[in-house]
C-alpha cells in the first residue's frame, strides 16, 4: 500500500481483540487528560499508545473526562484504513457527538440541537443541510468579490504594519477579515455594519466558541489555571448570553432571505436562524480561523521555490482569464489546489471525529480485524489517519506542496479526510460530510491567489500566531488590477 494508496484486497487479516486500557475509573481519565494537554501533547498521546499496544486500533480515554463528560472511554482509530468507518452513517450514529464525549449546553444555541449534533436519521438534518446548500448555491457569485475586498484590505494593513512595526500579526487580522468576509459572502451584509455588532463581532464570536470547545482545547496557559477553569466543569452559559444575543440580532436581520427559504423548507424561522448562526460562526468562522493561518504557516516554512511556482501559476491563469480571478481560472491552478489539500491533509483543522457503533461490527486496520460491540464510542484522531505512512509513504508527516498534482497525485485524494469524508466525495443531506466542503477549498485557494498576485514571496514567524515579517512585492504588475 505504501506510497501508492492501493492496498492488496484479498488478504485475510487476523482477528484481534482491541488492545488498550482505560485504567482506574476517574483517576486515569484525569491523568490521561493531563497527558493529552500538557505532559505528552495530542500527537504523542495517541502515537505512544498505538506503539505501546502495537495496534492502530486501541482503547483509550479522551478528554475532557470528569466532570464534563460522563464516559471518556473510546476505541481510537489511528490509521487511514480503519478511520473511514466514521463516515458510514449506516454503521455509526452521529447524534450529539460533534464535540465528542460531551455536548455543550443547548442554552448556547438558543435551546436547539443544531445541525452539527443531528444524526442523518433525524428529520431536521436533511432540512437544515438543504437550507445551507441552497444558501451557498445562491451566493456562489458573491464569494470571490467578498473575499478579494476583505483580504485585499487585510494585506494593505499588513504592508502598513510592516512599514511601521517591522511585522504584522496575520492571525489577528485574519479573525476580522474572515468574519467580515463570511457575513458579506453569505448574506451581503458586513457584520461591522450591523448596529448590534459593530466591530465587536469577532471577539463575541470567539468568546462564544470558547464556551463550547474549551473542554477539549488549551489556550497555552499554565495547567494549574486551565484545568479548573476550562476542563473540569462547563463555563456557565449566562456569561456569554449577551454576546450570543448580539450575534443573533445580526443574523435575524441580515439573513432574512435565507430565513424565507427556511420557511419554505418547513423549518421554523427561529430554529433556522440559530442554525445559520452556528453554521456561519462555529463551522465557517471557526474553520477559517484555523485554516487560513495554517496555510500561511506551512508556506512560510516551505522552500521559496514553491512561492515562485505558485506566483507563476496564479498570475498566468489570471492573465489568461483576461486579468480576472474567475472560478474557471482557479480550476486551472493545479499546484495551488494541491497546496490547499496538502495543508488540510497534514494539519486537518478539525482533528477529532466521533461516532457510536449502531450494531456489532468488524473494523479493519492495515494489519488486523477487530470486533466492536454495539454502543461503543469510536473516535478518529485525524492526523494519524491522514499522515499514515502506509498510504502517503515516507514523506507522510511532511508538507509536500505538489503532492496532489497530476494523475498519480490525484489518486491519493481519497485519503484526504478533513471534511469528514473522502475528498473525492461530495457532501449530501444523507451523510455528515462538511456542508462547506467546496467553499473551504475555494477560500484556501483564494488566499493563495491574493497573496501571490501581490507578492513574489514573504517571510513569517510561526508559533501560536503567524506573524508576517516581510513581503516582496510582485515585480510584474498584478494582472487582476490591469
Ligand atoms: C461538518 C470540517 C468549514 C458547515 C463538518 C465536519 C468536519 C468539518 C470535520 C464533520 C464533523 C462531525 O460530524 O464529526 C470543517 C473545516 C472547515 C469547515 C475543517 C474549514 C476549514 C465549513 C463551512 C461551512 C461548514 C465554511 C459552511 C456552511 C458544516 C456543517 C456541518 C459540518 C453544516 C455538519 C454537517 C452535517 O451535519 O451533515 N465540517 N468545516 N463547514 N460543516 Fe464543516
Amino acid at each position: 500500500m505504501e506510497g501508492s494508496g492501493e492496498g492488496s484486497r484479498d488478504v485475510v487479516l487476523p482477528s484481534r481483540p482491541v488492545p488498550g486500557s482505560y485504567g482506574v475509573p476517574f483517576i486515569s481519565a484525569v491523568r490521561d487528560r493531563l497527558d493529552f494537554f500538557y505532559l505528552q501533547g495530542e500527537d504523542k498521546y495517541f502515537e505512544s499508545r498505538a506503539e505501546r499496544y502495537g495496534s492502530t486500533v486501541v482503547r483509550l480515554n479522551v478528554p475532557p473526562g470528569p466532570f464534563i463528560a460522563r464516559d471518556p472511554r473510546v476505541v481510537a482509530l489511528l490509521d487511514a484504513k480503519s478511520f473511514p468507518v466514521l463516515f458510514d452513517v449506516t454503521k455509526v450514529e452521529k447524534r450529539n457527538v460533534f464535540t465528542g464525549t460531551f455536548m455543550p449546553s443547548t442554552s448556547l444555541t438558543g435551546g436547539y440541537r443544531v445541525l452539527s449534533y443531528l444524526d442523518p436519521s433525524e428529520p431536521n438534518h436533511a432540512k437544515v443541510k438543504q437550507l445551507l446548500f441552497s444558501l451557498l448555491a445562491s451566493r456562489k457569485d458573491a464569494v470571490v468579490p467578498a473575499f478579494r475586498s476583505n483580504f485585499g484590505k487585510l494585506f494593505d494593513t499588513v504592508e502598513e504594519q510592516i512599514v511601521s512595526n517591522g511585522k504584522s500579526d496575520f492571525t489577528g487580522l485574519n479573525d476580522t477579515a474572515s468574519f467580515e468576509f463570511i457575513g458579506e459572502a453569505y448574506f451581503g451584509v458586513r457584520p461591522s455594519e450591523s448596529s448590534a455588532l459593530g466591530t465587536g463581532g469577532p471577539a463575541k464570536a470567539a468568546k462564544w466558541l470558547l464556551w463550547q470547545i474549551c473542554p477539549i482545547a488549551t489556550l497555552g496557559l499554565p495547567m494549574i489555571v486551565e484545568e479548573p477553569l476550562l476542563h473540569t466543569v462547563p463555563l456557565p452559559p449566562f456569561l456569554v448570553s449577551s454576546d450570543y444575543k448580539a450575534l443573533f440580532k445580526y443574523f435575524s436581520a441580515a439573513a432574512s432571505k435565507a430565513l424565507d427559504t427556511a420557511e419554505s423548507l418547513g423549518l421554523p424561522r427561529e430554529e433556522a436562524c440559530h442554525n445559520l448562526l452556528f453554521a456561519t460562526v462555529f463551522n465557517s468562522y471557526g474553520g477559517f480561523k484555523r485554516l487560513l493561518p495554517g496555510i500561511l504557516s506551512r508556506l512560510a516554512r516551505a522552500d521559496k521555490k514553491l512561492h515562485e511556482k505558485l506566483a507563476r501559476e496564479i498570475r498566468k491563469a489570471v492573465a489568461d482569464a483576461g486579468g480576472k480571478v474567475t472560478l474557471a481560472a482557479l480550476e486551472k491552478m493545479e499546484l495551488t489546489k494541491s497546496v490547499v489539500w496538502e495543508t488540510l491533509r497534514v494539519d486537518p483543522p478539525v482533528k477529532f471525529q466521533y461516532g457510536r457503533a449502531k450494531a456489532d461490527l468488524q473494523i479493519e486496520s492495515h494489519d488486523a480485524s477487530y470486533s466492536i460491540k454495539k454502543g461503543e464510542m469510536l473516535f478518529g484522531y485525524q492526523p494519524c489517519a491522514t499522515r499514515d505512512t502506509r498510504v502517503f509513504g515516507p514523506t507522510a508527516g511532511q508538507f509536500v506542496g505538489d503532492r496532489f498534482v497530476g494523475e498519480q497525485g490525484r489518486k491519493l485524494l481519497k485519503y484526504v479526510f478533513w471534511s469528514n469524508g473522502p475528498e473525492t466525495e461530495s457532501p449530501s443531506v444523507d451523510t455528515k460530510q462538511c456542508a462547506g466542503k467546496n467553499l473551504v477549498v475555494l477560500v484556501g485557494r483564494l488566499l493563495l491567489v491574493e497573496l501571490f498576485l501581490r507578492y513574489d514571496t514573504f517571510t513569517a514567524d510561526v508559533g501560536a500566531k503567524v506573524v508576517i515579517t516581510g513581503v516582496t512585492k510582485a515585480a510584474t504588475s498584478d494582472p487582476s488590477k490591469a
